[in-house]
């Protein structure tokens, strides 16, 4: 197929583009490269730097497209809780931009990225399709109001349509990985005060109704999400708009995933107690069963230390490539 893959020079997005290029499609990925870094970006795949908004319409005009991944997204949650217009902004107003290319051009399929964070504070573990949806930050909110807009454009426009709902991403594939200018997620910062390169790790919150009293999410591997997505272009129908949870089922604390990095590094990990942060819900678990047996999807590194081992490596082999910089 021949694919506009958005946000292909961020962490997923240049995993899943180089998944994609692996399974013999055609990509060409746009990215404004605010938080993507170009040499994330596959070098099989055509780049045009910039906004999605504005340059869908020339992009999707200019060849017969048969499909977008659409992964180009302001994702922090904590950020979006102090500044919501860069999310309203960058999320909603720039997918719809997307959605109306797409729908003028007649690109007939669409997956996108969803997220946990629509789902806010569930009233049960593991969170289904079904589970109410009520986001408790701005992120999970903008991410909600494009996937309502996408079912609009399904049903009216014939558009083939599939969200997926990411839990916690983490691991690295074929080179890619986690490798932000400004890095909050959990994982990476572990990994980044194992070799030094911070002084310890914050917990946010020890006072959560949790086992341990840290908050507890779903760790799924990012070769394994980039998989479910090949599936997902081939897997979506004309006029309709599916939803999948994508996790690997089981809940580990903030304090387990330390423990876990400790255990794969060999190296003390000195840690920092802090309050929560806003907008973090304490439990994320998914279900995965609706994508497992509609996509046939079967995710295969479900153990955490595999995902940290996989975390690792590539950091270690990041160098003086890393850009990070503390939060
Ligand atoms: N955390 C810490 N210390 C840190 C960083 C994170 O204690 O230095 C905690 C967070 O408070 C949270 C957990 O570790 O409880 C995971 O935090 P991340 O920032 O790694 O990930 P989030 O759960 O906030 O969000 C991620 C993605 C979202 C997605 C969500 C779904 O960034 O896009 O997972 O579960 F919506």
């Amino acid at each position: 197929m021949k694919l506009l893959v958005t946000g292909g020079a961020g962490y997923v997005g240049s995993v899943c583009a180089r998944v994609m290029i692996d399974a013999g499609h055609d990509v060409t990925v746009v990215d404004n490269l605010t938080t993507g870094n170009r040499d994330a970006v596959p070098e099989a795949a055509a780049f045009v730097e910039g906004d999605v908004g504005a340059l869908a319409p020339e992009i999707l005009g200019g060849g017969s497209f048969d499909g977008v991944l659409h992964f180009a997204a302001q994702s922090l949650v904590g950020e979006s809780v102090e500044q919501p217009e860069k999310y309203w902004q960058g999320n909603v107003v720039e997918s719809l931009k997307l959605l109306e290319a797409i729908r003028t051009t007649g690109t007939p399929r669409l997956v996108f990225s969803s997220t946990a964070a629509t789902y806010g504070e569930p009233d049960a573990v593991p969170i289904v399709e079904s589970s109410p949806t009520r986001p408790t930050n701005p992120y999970g909110a903008t991410k909600l109001a494009i996937d309502h807009a996408i079912t609009s454009y399904a049903n009216a426009h014939g558009l083939a349509a599939i969200s997926l709902r990411y839990f916690n991403v983490a691991g690295a594939h074929g080179g890619a990985g986690e490798n932000r200018r400004v890095e909050t997620h959990l994982i990476p910062i572990v990994l980044q005060a194992a070799m030094g390169h911070r002084e310890s790790v914050k917990i946010f919150g020890t006072d959560y109704h949790t086992d341990d009293g840290t908050a507890v999410r779903d760790y799924i591997h990012v070769y394994d999400l980039a998989r479910a997505h090949a599936l997902a272009l081939e897997a979506a129908i004309a006029g309709r708009h599916a939803i999948y949870n994508l996790g690997s089922g089981s809940g580990f604390s903030v304090r387990q995933v330390i423990e876990t990095c400790s255990e794969v590094t060999g190296l003390d990990i000195p840690v920092v107690y802090a309050p929560r942060r806003a907008g973090d819900p304490a439990v994320l678990i998914a279900s995965s069963d609706k994508a497992i047996g509609d996509l046939g999807w079967e995710p295969t590194n479900t153990a955490l230390p595999t995902i940290v081992a996989d975390a690792w490596e590539y950091t270690r082999a990041l160098g003086d490539r890393a850009h990070s910089a503390p939060a």
